[in-house]
């Protein structure tokens, strides 16, 4: 019996390097070991974008698209939309019910943001429960398995003590404990060296033309000490080099040598990442075109992957609601 995943992303906009290698090649790998659930995860992408619901069907399919492009399989894995199937909301109502307000109000993601995005209202009820929904999209399906981000430990903490207060009052081991599998600290930074994210428009989509990449890597900073072709450089402080490493590790550590020896100029460097990064992306953003194309099977993937879904999560469903009387 294979181990059951779940993981989801929130569908905020186009999928980018970030997305690719902090979690999709992960995702990728984890498919051929595991029983995988991937999904995309709107309701929770509502709770901080609730007022501008404008794109959200859009980057729905636009992701769930790169990720069968990147080759998350529809064979292997159960890919499916949160709010296709309502158990969701019937778990995160249940788990409402016992979840202490102290543990999300301590929740240092929940400080975080609230502190940090100044251009939402996040003083929401929908926003405090944040992990309790995340919590019911894990133990829906008895998870054992969750792979994540550091970033997402606290939520994983809250869903086990969430799942240990249900156990403990309805005297039933309904849920087991999720496990976080942390994707291997492969940071990757955007292109001007702050966090890659959408918002600092500082990333290069996975549906990226080759003309912008070339565009976009020609932009970045480099090393500031290399002033002149002659002068050596410490790739280590160097944010084109992390894309080496992160993208073409056979050739890190020559790049480093030439960069130290001053045998290779930063334009150079830049443009052969870029036609590196556009070989990369290239069977990507064929396959993706290849989905746009044939517009029936998108659909025909998310209503199979919906159906799987819900076989298991009614079948929690039936049980959660057993225990409370309804
Ligand atoms: N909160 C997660 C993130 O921002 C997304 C997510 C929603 C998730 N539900 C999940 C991740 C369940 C893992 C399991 O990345
Ligand atoms: Fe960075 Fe390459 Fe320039 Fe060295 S040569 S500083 S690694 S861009």
């Amino acid at each position: 019996m294979k181990k059951r995943i779940l993981s989801g992303m929130r569908p905020t906009g186009k999928l980018h390097l970030g997305h690719l290698v902090g979690a999709l090649n992960n995702w990728i790998r984890l498919q051929e070991e595991y029983e995988c659930f991937f999904m995309v995860a709107d309701w929770h992408a509502l709770m901080s974008e609730y007022a501008e619901p404008k794109h959200l069907k859009e980057y729905v399919i636009d992701n769930v698209i790169d990720w069968i492009a990147c080759g998350v399989s529809p064979e292997k894995s159960t890919i499916f939309i949160q709010s296709r199937v309502k158990e969701h909301l019937e778990l995160y109502m249940a788990l409402s019910l016992i979840t202490p307000l102290g543990l999300l109000e301590r929740c240092p993601t929940y400080k975080e943001q609230l502190r940090e995005i100044a251009n939402r209202d996040l003083k929401t009820y929908g926003f405090l429960g944040y992990p309790v929904l995340q919590a019911a999209d894990i133990l829906l399906y008895k998870a054992e398995v969750v792979p994540v981000g550091e970033d997402q430990l606290p939520h994983l903490e809250l869903a086990r003590a969430i799942l240990r207060k249900f156990n403990h009052i309805y005297k039933q081991e309904l849920f087991p404990e999720p496990e976080a599998l942390l994707t291997e600290e492969k940071r990757l930074l955007g292109l001007d060296g702050r966090k890659m994210s959408k918002s600092y428009n500082n990333y290069i989509a996975l549906s990226e033309e080759p003309g912008s990449i070339r565009r976009k890597i020609g932009n970045m900073f480099t090393d500031p000490a290399r002033i002149k072709f002659t002068d050596p450089g410490h790739p280590e402080k160097c944010n084109v080099h992390s894309y080496y490493a992160a993208f073409a590790p056979e050739r890190k550590q020559e790049i480093d040598e030439l960069c130290r020896k001053a045998k290779i100029g930063c334009t150079q460097c830049k443009r052969a990442l870029a036609e590196i990064l556009i070989k990369l992306l290239e069977p990507i953003q064929e396959k993706r075109n290849k989905l746009i194309r044939n517009k029936a099977e998108i659909p025909l993937i998310l209503e199979a992957g919906e159906k799987k879904a819900r076989a298991v999560a009614s079948a929690t469903i039936e049980e959660v609601k057993r225990l409370l009387n309804i």
